[in-house]
């Protein structure tokens, strides 16, 4: 028995007028301080004029649980309907942790798997606004939280804590800077990638991806040289979410596995990490996918289309201006190589190595990581 499982997806222009259908009496807006300057804050709130609302506008960038944790007595006091988050990757899945907790006082941040039956909802709904385009938080049941010793990260997982309502409006992403607009971007071609061949992938997680590469791919080469063109903003956007909605129903595989490390250890950025290591991932993982990855590369337009899917990215990440190696993404080789087993150890920790289509044991991450310096 499988489920393809998703939140309502309101997209398009004008879609956070939504919010208003709703008539919602009290909600906290999780979110943080960036984006509250930047004015997405009061754009959400005046499509809700009638709502008491209470503001959480410090989630940094790597939230650990404590960061969350100290805004519980406040949400608790306040008792919210909706949680509504404003943000990227880390502001989404805080709330989704929050919201939890604001549930379930009695359990703890490691209770959410997907093994416990959590009951949530029984005070409050979620919704995700995504500022970012390529997280896909806002359609997963995941949340990447740090632990304190900042390490490593924790993903906890429960299809209870996936958004009920997903809106994407294009206005959220408008002034997105353009290394955001491409490492997000990244992070979501990489996303539809590894959703589609992931060991778990299925037809409904299939066409997810393969939609989002139709929409992110020839949209994402136009806009970095016209980062006004609304409609190419909305085509990421939407793309990035079914990209989300795609791994999120089949899992994800090395790339991610081999770009959480390298974020954990030299904190590059997700999108980045990603990939500069997802050439080698699909060279390595070729010959066992080879008709899927062959179908993906056939729905890249041909001006950007190479001979295999592996050219083609290098080629696209080329034209947009992303790093496609290890060694472009400000690392220095020398602690890049002091540093090779703890990578390697912690990649192999990952459940992308167990979805990822091809096996792959701790030497082949470790010439992974070699081959893509
Ligand atoms: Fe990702």
């Amino acid at each position: 028995m499988w489920y393809f499982r998703s939140p309502q997806v309101i997209f398009g222009e004008d879609s956070l007028s939504f919010l208003e259908t709703l008539s919602i009496k009290k909600a906290v807006i999780v979110t943080d301080k960036n984006i509250r300057r930047a004015g997405l804050v009061d754009i959400v709130k005046g499509n809700m004029p009638d709502t008491e609302i209470l503001i959480v506008d410090d989630i940094p960038e790597e939230p650990k649980y404590r960061d969350m944790a100290k805004h519980l007595d406040d949400i608790n006091n306040f008792s919210p309907e909706y949680f509504i988050s404003i943000g990227g990757g880390s502001v989404i899945d805080s709330s989704k942790i929050l919201f939890f907790k604001y549930e379930r006082p009695d359990l703890e941040f490691y209770d959410v798997t997907p093994l416990v039956k959590l009951n949530l909802r029984k005070k409050s709904h979620l919704i995700a606004i995504p500022t970012t385009s390529g997280t896909g938080s806002e359609c997963t049941w995941a949340a990447m939280v740090s632990d304190e010793m900042e390490v490593r990260k924790d993903e906890l997982a429960s299809p209870e804590i996936m958004p009920d309502y997903a809106i994407l409006d294009p206005q959220m992403v408008k002034s997105l800077p353009k290394a955001q607009t491409i490492n997000t971007a990244t992070d979501a071609i990489t996303h539809a990638i590894e959703g589609y061949t992931s060991r778990w992938s299925n037809p409904y997680s299939d066409a997810m991806a393969e939609k989002a590469i139709d929409l992110i791919i020839p949209s994402i080469v136009k806009l970095v040289k016209n980062p006004e063109n609304m409609e190419l903003r909305n085509n990421i956007h939407i793309g990035a979410s079914m990209a989300g909605l795609s791994f999120s129903n089949s899992q994800i595989g090395l790339a991610h596995a081999l770009g959480h490390s390298l974020g954990a250890i030299f904190h590059v950025v997700h999108g980045k990490s990603v990939g500069v290591v997802l050439p080698n991932v699909i060279r390595f993982n070729y010959d066992s996918v080879r008709e899927k990855y062959n179908r993906l590369n056939n729905i890249i337009p041909e001006e950007y289309r190479e001979k295999t899917l592996d050219q083609s990215i290098v080629h696209i990440f080329r034209d947009i201006g992303q790093a496609t190696r290890v060694s472009e993404a400000g690392l220095d080789e020398k602690t890049f190589n002091a540093n090779l087993d703890k990578l390697v150890n912690l990649a192999s920790e990952s459940t992308g190595i167990i979805t990822n289509p091809a096996d792959a044991g701790m030497d082949d991450i470790r010439n992974l990581f070699i081959s893509s310096w």
